[in-house]
């Protein structure tokens, strides 16, 4: 309403003669602009929290939504958007124990990869998941593995960047996939 009634006051100050009709036409776009970018810019920061994700703090929130962008692009291929996968081939990460128990593992799959048998629920797998130590930075390992933790239902801390230097630190070098025994070490 209050943006209505300035453009048409711009608009009648045009009609009027007024010299200065384009400053006060400006000034009310410009005014709506920055409404929507600050309408847009609230929008964006409380989806997380709808998604339910589990920490209070707003640098989380934010985290763990670029985690969901990251998995999208990196991940659903095999592990589906839903987090489920496709059974024999890609194990599912929602209800995952590996995924929401002891935060190292999940970030020592994700760095160097995972290989060899393994069962969930009873269903067989044995495919290579591929590292990504050499594809995504500290903080966005940090951020997909806080996501996966915190959707689909799970419901694990998030967990920070020094965490996944932590883990650089005790392997340094690696680069081959891990065994399922070697994680359950
Ligand atoms: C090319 C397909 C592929 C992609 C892409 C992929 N994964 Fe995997 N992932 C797998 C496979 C296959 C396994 C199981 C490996 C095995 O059989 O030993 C696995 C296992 C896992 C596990 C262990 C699950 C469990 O319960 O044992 C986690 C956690 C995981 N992946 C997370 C991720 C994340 C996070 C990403 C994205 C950064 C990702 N994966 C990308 C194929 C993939």
């Amino acid at each position: 309403m209050i943006d209505k009634r300035s453009i048409h006051s711009g608009t009648g100050s045009n009609r009027t003669g007024c010299p200065h009709r384009r400053e006060m036409l400006v000034v009310p776009i410009l005014l709506l602009s920055s409404i929507w970018i600050v309408g847009c810019r609230n929008g964006d920061g409380g989806q997380p929290e709808r998604r339910g994700a589990t920490q209070g703090k707003r640098d989380v929130w934010s985290e763990v939504a670029n985690g969901e962008d990251i998995y999208r692009w990196r991940c659903a291929s095999c592990h589906l958007s839903d987090g489920r996968g496709v059974p024999g081939q890609f194990p599912p990460l929602a209800g995952s124990k590996r995924t929401i128990g002891d935060p190292e593992i999940p970030v020592r799959i994700v760095l160097h990869g995972m290989a060899g048998p393994l069962a969930i629920d009873g269903v067989q797998y044995d495919r290579l998941m591929p590292g990504w130590h050499d594809q995504l930075s500290s903080h966005e390992v940090a951020a997909v593995v806080s996501y996966i933790r915190s959707a689909w239902g799970n419901r694990a801390p998030a967990i920070d960047t020094r965490t996944v230097e932590r883990v650089m630190g005790k392997y340094p070098g690696r680069t081959s996939p891990w065994q399922v025994k070697e994680l359950e070490r």
